[in-house]
């Protein structure tokens, strides 16, 4: 028979689905539009929460698609057997219209008829109920009625059994039914597929999306019960092709092979080595996969580029203690693009600027961990003629790291070279300080979430669309959005132009905007099909995503544009409109930042 290989799962999958009366839809990008709750596209059902929440989407009430996504909260533990950085999850969604009952049915079907997994091999989960949603008797009993036994339906907590909302804050969300693979023998009688001993590997999991959780934290029913499932793709064809890990498929097999070359060291030959070998190659194919977006970042301190940042720093890291240097990247690059283009056609538009900047951020942090070192000799020599302590302090070893991207053990490394201890207490405990610092940044971000449709960021939300038509009427008609993120603090437009927006411009723009406000116009809404809209002159991004009808907002001539709000009932209700930069976002796309005055009283 023919073997199981990504390519052949992806197209099984979506056939399937199609057969069942989904549409298929294309993966949207790895940014999310509007979205400030998250960096990335963590799941499927990112791009489709609008219709979750029960806007309708266009290509009907059931659609399937192989979304790319990237999650870095599991990064410690990329280099097992079954956590990537990047991934591709296959998903099935249910907009109001099959729920449990057939969602159950599909997966076991697919699993065993399509796949023809083993049923003895298979175990399921369902939500143990508490005081927010009952306990799941109906899943559990239609999976036994599938032929799944009792004893391989485990009733399990939200801890284990709930998924969303995706940000972690507000939106869509509700019990699961988590499938697995029994991998080896449960480790003892209270072993589940929520103990960590590995018996159990995690495949697919069919979300019951019922529930919206609101800012205040209440779980308030959705008008539509939904189904969202996700089945990760390098899991399963590792599961199909009897291998140990996600690492041992054709997706990493060449890039795993290329390092072997280079370094002269052996995949399997020790779990040191192995663990480095796949880190390298998951960051390297992460990495391929944001530059190489429709929406791609580049590597930088803030968002998503600081992410990347980290995983092209980190991939270096590891290649350096395999001993060999940063141009391994970019071969490594290489291999992943010609393995992934002919289903990601972005990453073959976009090769040189992918493999462009990795070589760049690779070399640049090449130089960091050079000074680094000249720091750390600085510090020792000093210390040595002083003759005090041979003890790097914990504040030093923590800045070696956050500065100079030395992580722990090489600095503690190099210290025993020079006869040197470090402080790991001080280290931790300057660690521990500098995360909460910034996870009171992110919870700030969080409370930014467009959910809320505050009148702060509704009042943001309208300048963007003034300062879009500014762009188009003073710079360039052929403007267009490429990203948008607001924050109760300010907006940030990315746009493409392939050149610096002048001053002079920047201010023309300011003063458009703050008369389209002076003007106090009243903005109203109107539900037209796409083609109307764009017979109107509407701008906005036309691809699927819109419903058959969108919602056009009018600002009286200044402008018309396509989205789903929120926006304030008046120009006038917004204050001064400042903008605060404009730089570069990425090649051939700009990014202003602006503000918004409160409103007059
Ligand atoms: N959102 C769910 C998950 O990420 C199912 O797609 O597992």
């Amino acid at each position: 028979m023919e073997k199981w290989t990504g390519d052949r799962l992806r197209k099984a999958y979506l056939d399937f689905f199609a057969s069942k009366g989904h549409s298929v839809i294309p993966s949207a990008s790895l940014i999310p539009e509007n979205d400030p709750t998250v960096l990335f596209t963590t799941a499927g059902m990112h791009p489709l929460v609008p219709y979750l929440l029960g806007a309708k989407h266009p290509a009907g009430t059931r659609l399937t698609d192989v979304q790319k996504c990237i999650r870095t909260a599991d990064i410690d533990e990329v280099g097992d057997p079954s956590h990537c950085t990047f991934f591709e999850m296959l998903g099935n969604w249910s907009l109001g219209d099959y729920f449990k009952q057939d969602a159950i049915a599909y997966s076991w079907e697919f699993l065993t008829q399509v796949l023809k997994l083993d049923p003895d091999k298979l175990a399921v989960s369902v939500f143990a109920g508490d005081e927010d949603c009952p306990r799941d008797e109906e899943s559990a009993a239609r999976w036994e009625q599938m032929g799944l036994p009792r004893n391989r339906i485990f009733f399990l907590p939200k801890e284990n059994n709930w998924w969303g909302p995706a940000g972690g804050v507000t939106g869509p969300c509700g019990p699961d039914t988590e499938m697995f693979i029994i991998r080896k023998k449960p480790c003892g009688p209270d072993c589940s597929p929520a103990c960590s001993c590995g018996a159990y590997l995690e495949i697919w999991n069919d979300v019951f999306m019922q529930y919206n959780r609101t800012p205040d934290g209440r779980f308030e029913p959705l008008a539509q019960k939904n189904v969202d499932t996700g089945m990760g793709l390098d899991r399963t064809i590792c599961v199909l092709q009897g291998v140990d890990s996600v690492y041992d498929t054709e997706l990493y097999r060449g890039a795993i092979e290329k390092v072997e070359e280079l370094s002269g060291k052996k995949y399997g030959e020790s779990d040191d080595v192995t663990r480095a070998i796949r880190i390298v190659c998951d960051h390297v194919r992460a990495a391929v996969f944001m530059l190489g977006d429709e929406k791609g970042v580049t590597p930088s301190n803030v968002d998503q580029g600081y992410v990347l940042r980290r995983l092209i720093r980190r991939a270096v890291r590891f290649a350096r203690t395999l001993g060999i240097d940063d141009s391994v990247l970019g071969d490594l690059a290489t291999i992943f693009i010609d393995l992934y283009a002919h289903v990601y056609p972005e990453l073959e538009a976009n090769r040189d600027k992918i493999t462009g900047e990795l070589a760049q951020e690779a070399a640049r942090f090449t130089r960091t961990l050079q000074q680094g070192l000249k720091e750390f000799e600085k510090l020792v020599g000093w210390i040595e003629r002083s003759g005090g302590e041979k003890v790097i302090n914990g504040k030093t070893a923590f800045r070696l790291y956050d500065t100079f991207g030395y992580p722990l053990e090489l600095t503690i490394e190099m210290a025993q070279e020079r006869g040197f201890t470090v402080d790991t207490e001080g280290y931790h405990a300057a660690f521990a300080e500098h995360q909460a610092k910034s996870q009171a940044g992110s919870e700030q971000r969080f409370k930014g979430g467009l959910a809320e449709s505050t009148d702060v960021t509704a009042r943001l939300h309208t300048a963007t669309h003034l300062l879009n038509a500014a762009l188009r009427t003073l710079v360039d008609p052929s403007i267009e959005q490429r990203g948008s993120n607001i924050t109760p603090e300010r907006l940030r437009f990315d746009f493409n132009l392939n050149r610096k927006v002048t001053p002079e411009e920047l201010k023309a723009i300011e003063d458009w905007v703050n008369e389209a406000i002076a003007a106090d116009v009243e903005i109203t809404c109107e539900e037209m099909t796409v083609d109307e809209a764009k017979a109107q002159g509407a701008v906005g991004i036309f691809t699927s995503k819109y419903g058959d009808r969108v919602k056009v907002y009018t600002m009286g001539r200044y402008s018309k544009e396509i989205c789903g709000g929120p926006h304030a009932a008046r120009t006038g209700e917004l204050g001064a409109f400042h903008i605060q930069k404009e730089q570069a976002s990425s090649a051939g796309v700009r990014r202003i930042r602006a503000t918004v005055d409160g409103p007059k009283e």
